[in-house]
């Protein structure tokens, strides 16, 4: 191997991104990735259409223990420049929703348009090759790899969090963090559907496949947006959207009809349709199977809502506006899109990414304590940093 003057460990969109940044600026760049090919969960993000960015990119849209520290290098690569950088690849996207931006074809084009930039740029890309050990040296590291040894000045830690091991995910950037004194925050996997157990399940698991638009509520914060039954729980972006603000053993509040004051509402139709059903009223409103299971779970008499009291309908409302889920869990990182916590912001610079504690090291991407919600600001902040860092390096 050539010695470069930089190596990036995890050839995934903040590596690339940042191997970009830097070889062009004049940097002799190395990549180092494990997997056989780069871009793997690019490959299969978006449901293989990559949603790439997002029109609405703000700090309030991550998670992190100090709020603070995205908001530089957000505002210094911001999504209008990778939309612009798409567009000058020739890359045709659109707006699916709220602003979620994906490519038309394929996710494939987002990776073949990194490996374009990288190979203009001079980027030296070595994959099926994983690194095991990093040492700090005089003016530098060594890194113990697959290959044999490599010694770089400055080393960017691109390596993702834990989630979809199968994809090669591996702990190796919360390990190298410490091995250099960074504290970490812990890690749960977020954006990631949850599972229920014991008569929970048994009450929903049938309907596995329904979908309806509900809010859902935990951890004092609210999305709107579907919510999908399945064999083994909730899933849906409403669910994966709330999961990273749920702690384990908490409730998990869903009100089946967003907007809608439900106790003021059964009232009114008990006297304008006094004949009508409970699952008549919610079948309107919702697939059928959905409204049936709820007039089943309600608790009500199986009878028109003209003969229900109105005290049982004032309570009916109410926790059909919060319905009450109590998850086992959730389906763990083998499912999760993201990690939530991770290699803790405080000692690393929210304008260079380089660490206070090991000069000429680097954070960047996942592995960092930052997490976007769902909808394209995971990848804005990989890009984001990856430039942050490709800047300053
Ligand atoms: P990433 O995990 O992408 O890359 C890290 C790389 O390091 C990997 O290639 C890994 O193999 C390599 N590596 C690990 N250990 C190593 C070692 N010891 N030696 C060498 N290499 C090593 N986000 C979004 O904004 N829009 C979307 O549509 C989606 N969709 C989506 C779908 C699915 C199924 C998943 C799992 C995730 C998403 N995401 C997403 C999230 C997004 O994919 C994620 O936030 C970014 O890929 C993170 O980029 P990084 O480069 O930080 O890590």
């Amino acid at each position: 191997m050539v010695k470069p003057e930089v190596c990036i460990i995890g050839g995934g969109a903040a590596g690339l991104m940042c191997a970009i940044t830097a070889a062009r600026r004049g940097r002799r760049v190395q990549v180092i990735e494990h997997a056989r090919q780069v871009g793997r969960k690019i490959l299969m993000s978006g449901g293989g259409r990559c949603n790439f960015t997002n029109l609405y990119v703000t700090p309030d849209n991550f998670l992190s223990a100090n709020p603070h520290f995205c908001k530089s290098a957000l505002a210094r690569y911001t999504q209008w420049d990778f939309i612009a950088l798409v567009e000058k690849h020739g890359i045709a996207y659109h707006e699916k929703e709220a602003g979620q931006l994906f490519c038309d074809e394929s996710s494939k084009q987002i990776v073949r348009m990194l490996l374009a930039e990288c190979a203009e740029a001079g980027v030296e890309i070595v994959t099926g090759c994983a690194v095991q050990a990093v040492q700090a040296m005089d003016g530098g590291f060594r890194i113990d790899t697959a290959r044999g040894p490599l010694d770089c000045q400055r080393l960017v830690i691109a390596s993702g969090g834990l989630s979809i091991p199968k994809m090669g995910a591996t702990g190796f950037a919360y390990e190298l963090a410490r091995q250099f004194g960074h504290e970490l925050v812990e890690t749960r996997a977020a954006l990631v559907p949850f599972t229920l157990s014991g008569r929970p399940l048994q009450d929903w698991e049938d309907l596995a496949g329904v979908a309806h638009a509900v809010s859902a509520s935990a951890g004092g914060m609210s999305f709107d947006g579907a919510l999908l039954l399945t064999h083994r729980g909730l899933s849906g972006p409403a669910i994966l959207q709330i999961s990273s603000y749920w702690s384990p053993g908490e409730e998990l509040l869903i009100d089946w009809l967003p907007g809608q004051d439900a106790a003021l509402a059964l009232a009114a139709v008990k006297r304008a349709q006094p004949g009508l059903d409970l699952a008549g009223w919610l079948g309107g409103q919702m697939p059928r199977r959905l409204a049936q299971r709820l007039a089943e779970l309600s608790g009500l008499p199986a009878r028109p809502l003209g003969q229900q009291r109105d005290a049982d309908l004032a309570a009916l409302g109410r926790r059909l506006n919060a319905w009450s889920f109590r998850p086992s869990g959730t389906e763990g990182y083998r499912t999760a899109e993201v990690t939530l916590g991770g290699v803790s912001t405080e000692a690393v610079s929210s304008a260079s990414m380089e660490s206070a504690l090991q000069p000429g090291l680097y954070f960047v991407g996942e592995a960092l304590d930052v997490t976007g919600h769902l909808g394209g600001f995971n990848f804005q902040w990989a890009w984001a940093s990856g430039h942050a860092a490709g800047q300053a390096l």
